[in-house]
């Protein structure tokens, strides 16, 4: 299959795919999104502000991270924006008050910083999500949270495509701390009631990604070099993926926090179709209509933490929310480099 770009919708996996609904209303909600000035979570708070919900953004923008203050160019007079840790529990016990949602997305996403800095990484991604759970329980038990959790936390696959029931075994620090901070919240959910469910995001891209390096997804930065007329690395180049265009992913994350048929879930998303890297790097020079992509052997210290290759089987988020993947890879590539021709200065500065 390596070298194949398999569309998801043939696999016997992704057969019957109901509609999807696209049935929430936010209209008026208070809506409380961590991580919301990062890539993910700033393109579901436009979503949100569009949908009429009254957003709060919680944000550290520590540099070395995704948050970017142009992330809500055009909407920052429509929502609040509190620069804050979620590591702070003072600031975190008041933001919580009040809100009917939290879309919890807050998080240090590098596989290579979790090795190198591994405590860094415990305290975002672990310990901080049992404190803001803390203070849901101690001071708005009836809001309803949806975790952004990662695929990651499988390790190298035993079997494709990937199911939920698939045993946990992270090969990286991040691995580890990000189950554990989903955990949590299942936890929260069956013992205390607190209405919580996890998404385990597969490879999210789109406009507003971390391009300046890798640190965020390796498609960042081969979208910036690329738009810079400069060669590109692929290391390995056989391995298997499947990518999630961020529209897709906000509209999982919306049906996740409106249905309760989510509450004390952790479900999959995957994307239209599976392609090895090689490919993804040729479908992007063909979109992009030119470009130098260069296969090279795996740096040491990424393949000791590669995963090999990765699909997900997302049957039971399509089957549970009647959620499925709208946009086709090639058209999310042609929407990311539209994007970043025109932007791709605004996220190149020194600070976020
Ligand atoms: N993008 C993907 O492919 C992907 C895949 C799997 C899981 N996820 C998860 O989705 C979530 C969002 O990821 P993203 O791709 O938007 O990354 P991102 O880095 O753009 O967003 C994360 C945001 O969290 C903020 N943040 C980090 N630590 C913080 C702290 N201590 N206090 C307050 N804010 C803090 C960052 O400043 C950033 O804006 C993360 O939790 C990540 O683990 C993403």
């Amino acid at each position: 299959m390596a070298g194949a770009s398999v569309p998801h919708e043939e696999s016997p996996v992704n057969r019957s795919v109901p509609a999807a609904s696209g049935n929430h209303d936010f209209t008026g909600k208070k809506v409380l999104v961590t991580g919301g000035l990062g890539f993910i979570g700033s393109n579901l708070a436009r979503r949100l502000v569009d949908d009429g919900a009254r957003v709060t953004l919680v944000d550290s923008l520590i540099p070395e991270y995704g948050g970017n203050l142009y992330n809500i160019a055009g909407i920052e007079e429509k929502l609040r924006v509190n620069i804050s840790d979620v590591r702070d529990h003072h600031s975190m016990k008041y933001l919580v008050r009040g809100q009917d949602y939290l879309f919890n997305l807050a998080g240090q996403t590098s596989h290579v910083d979790s090795m190198q800095a591994p405590e860094n990484d415990l305290e975002i991604n672990c310990r901080a999500q049992l404190a803001i759970l803390e203070a849901c329980r101690q001071h708005n038990p009836g809001i309803k949270i949806v975790f952004a959790s990662t695929r990651q936390i499988y390790g190298k696959p035993d079997y494709l495509p990937v199911d939920e029931k698939h045993l946990p075994c992270p090969r990286d620090v991040n691995g580890i701390n990000k189950m554990a901070g989903e955990w949590y919240h299942i936890l929260y959910n069956n013992v205390y009631g607190i209405r919580a469910c996890a998404l385990r995001l597969t490879n999210t891209y789109g406009p507003r990604m971390r391009v300046k390096d890798a640190r965020q997804t390796f498609l960042g930065i081969w979208v910036r070099l690329l738009l810079e007329g400069r060669p590109f690395e692929v290391w390995g180049g056989g391995q298997l993926r499947d990518f999630t265009f961020v529209d897709d992913a906000v509209e999982a994350f919306l049906l996740a926090a409106a249905r309760e048929e989510a509450d004390g879930q952790v479900f999959n998303l995957g994307g239209c179709e599976v392609v090895s890297l090689r490919d993804l790097a040729a479908t992007l020079v063909a979109v992009n209509g030119g470009g130098m992509p260069e296969v090279r052997e795996f740096p040491a210290d990424r393949k000791r933490i590669d995963i090999g290759d990765y699909y997900a089987d997302d049957r039971l988020l399509r089957a549970t929310l009647g959620w499925r993947p709208r946009v086709p890879l090639r058209e999310g590539l042609r929407r990311t480099l539209t994007y970043y021709r025109k932007h791709l200065t605004d996220y190149l500065g020194r600070d976020p």
